[in-house]
């Protein structure tokens, strides 16, 4: 199941392709890509409107399969991977965080938050303590009983962060994370992103219209019609 990756590189991918078929077109939504991401980086990958971030973020995470090429995520060869073992790495290997925050309305944020966890087979009492740790951590502890429309957008997305966090992931991706946010809330998301990657070791990788997190950025990616222009940033 492990591939050979050295342990510094956690995202490896070559000549990564997919290819959407709607109707009889064929659309390119990544186009042999070549990608090594440094563990502990924070990556900032930007590109145009259509040109392939959701679709390299979502086959990171193990959301969707590539139709041609390598891709490995932590040791895991992603092509490899039975259904069952794809679970496994979505749960245990990445933590998600959306524009639309993604939460579950009927639930409220505690709930939310562990839910992962509880679906990974953790006991209760543990996930609810480190739920209450993460919720404090982000400064929602007055909110954990309330449910996700009783929430502003910055607190949504703060919930979004804790639930992504439950299961203590390596990775850490963001799609439009600060989308749907003011300024003021949006910088709060990418200080805490960052504070992630500076203070627990997390990998961040955060996909972008804004230059919100240029300067926090130990990597900077550049997609346009589906292919990489990778360039070094600094930090
Ligand atoms: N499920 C799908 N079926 C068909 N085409 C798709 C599908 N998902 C994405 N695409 C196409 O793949 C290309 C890349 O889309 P993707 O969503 O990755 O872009 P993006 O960089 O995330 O754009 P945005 O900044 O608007 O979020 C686009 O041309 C898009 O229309
Ligand atoms: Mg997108």
């Amino acid at each position: 199941m492990k591939a050979q990756t050295p342990a510094d590189i956690i995202v490896r991918a070559r000549r990564l392709s997919r290819t959407y078929h709607p109707g009889h077109s064929e659309v390119i939504g990544l186009n042999r890509v070549d990608l090594d991401i440094p563990t502990g980086a924070l990556a900032v990958l930007k590109g145009a409107s259509g040109s392939g971030k959701s679709t390299l973020l979502a086959l990171i995470a193990g959301l969707d399969r590539p139709t041609a090429g390598e891709l490995t995520v932590a040791g895991h060869d992603i092509d490899r991977l039975s259904a069952a073992q794809m679970t496994a790495f979505r749960r245990k290997v990445v933590g998600m965080v959306f524009q639309s925050f993604n939460l579950l309305p009927t639930l409220s944020v505690e709930e939310n938050v562990c839910l992962p966890a509880l679906l990974a087979g953790a006991p209760l009492t543990a996930t609810r303590k480190r739920a209450a740790d993460l919720l404090d951590w982000l400064g929602m502890a007055g909110r954990r009983r309330h449910h996700p429309a009783q929430l502003s957008g910055g607190e949504m997305q703060r919930t979004a962060i804790a639930r992504a966090l439950i299961n203590r992931p390596p990775l850490i991706l963001a799609d439009e994370p600060t989308g749907n946010l003011d300024s003021r809330n949006g910088d709060m998301v990418i200080q805490l992103l960052w504070d992630l990657n500076r203070q627990q070791g997390c990998t961040v990788i955060i996909a972008t219209h804004s230059d919100q997190a240029d300067d926090k950025a130990t990597l900077r990616l550049h997609l346009r019609d589906g292919a990489l222009r990778p360039e070094k940033g600094s930090r």
